[in-house]
């Protein structure tokens, strides 16, 4: 496999996985073409080609250095040009693929929220009220990636000659969507939150970083408060949502939500709400849906040398 194909099975994936199911992301990039045909040719100049195709922007091809068979990829969690030293004095690596966005995906990280709003709809929210405090949060989150230097990782790579790509809501994806097949599962197991987490703490991503001391854990709520209806918000859509939103998610029905990091200011909301949260944990989290799409690229015969926090677990038997 090539990089693009290496990038277009990441993004397939990911739709794969997708909350708005195949037929929700097809009609969400219909618009994107719809809008793009009614812009002038100065405004066509200066927009994202890619976002016809791409439906999270925030994951993206950096770099192509050699454009030859993918064999060895150093994969992590976060790539910056330590990484990208250490793949050069590695050697053989063909491709490095990181978890969270770099360069313009980073500055497209804004775009992939939206897709928060019908996640909080499927649970419940009524869509006007995800989309209303929804708005004001995905410009704070724009505003907040002005200050960033988008290009420092994709620059070291092009000057030392080393493919990057990135993948970062296709996995948050594929781990959301596993987390939400387990719990519906095991649904009739799932009464009090110490049944949720002990659920979760036999995930081998989770366990493994429970040695390290960053395991599930209990934000909100006690070991043996009732779970109510559990919902995956908080593991794609680009980064955290709005505080607001947890009112919200009480009167919608929902019980307890299954995060993977939460603010002070996010915790304090959702104590005020009675929601309970738990803490699957960050990088575990990260690793998980990671993990999910490298078993395909080991399916495939590409050797996989993790780094940079990933736990990089094989499902494949
Ligand atoms: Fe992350």
């Amino acid at each position: 496999m090539k990089t693009k194909e290496i990038f277009q099975l990441a993004i397939n994936k990911g739709i794969e996985a997708d909350f708005r199911e195949k037929e929700g992301v097809e009609r969400f990039l219909k618009r994107k073409r719809e809008k793009y045909e009614k812009l002038s040719e100065k405004e066509k100049e200066e927009f994202d080609l890619e976002s016809l195709e791409n439906p999270y922007l925030d994951s993206r091809i950096l770099h192509i250095a050699e454009d030859k068979e993918i064999k060895k990829v150093l994969v992590g969690i976060d790539i910056e040009p330590a990484e990208i030293l250490l793949a050069k004095e590695i050697g053989g690596i063909d491709l490095i693929i990181a978890h969270h966005p770099l360069g313009k995906g980073l500055a497209h990280l804004p775009d992939v929220m939206d897709l928060q709003c019908d996640v909080l709809n499927y649970y419940g929210v009524p869509i006007n009220i995800a989309e209303g405090l929804m708005k004001e949060r995905i410009s704070e989150v724009a505003r907040g990636l002005n200050v960033i230097n988008h290009q420092r990782t994709v620059d070291t790579a092009k000057l030392l000659g080393i493919s990057l790509m990135n993948s970062h809501t296709p996995c948050d994806n594929l781990a959301a969507k596993f987390l939400k097949d387990l719990i519906k599962k095991e649904k009739d197991n799932l009464i009090r939150l110490e049944n949720l987490l002990n659920l979760l703490k036999e995930i081998p991503e989770y366990k493994e970083a429970m040695k390290i001391g960053a395991g599930p854990k209990i934000f909100v709520g006690e070991p043996e408060r009732k779970c109510g209806k559990i919902a995956i918000t908080e593991i794609t859509g680009g980064t955290e949502g709005s505080p607001k939103l947890y009112e919200k998610m009480a009167t919608a029905g929902i019980g307890t939500i299954i995060g993977m990091h939460i603010s002070e200011e996010h915790k304090k909301e959702a104590e005020a709400a009675n929601i309970n949260v738990v803490i699957a944990g960050h990088i575990s989290s990260d690793s998980l849906g990671m993990n999910l799409f490298l078993d395909e690229l080991e399916k495939r015969d590409i050797e996989i040398i993790p780094c940079s926090g990933l736990i990089r677990i094989s499902r494949i038997s």
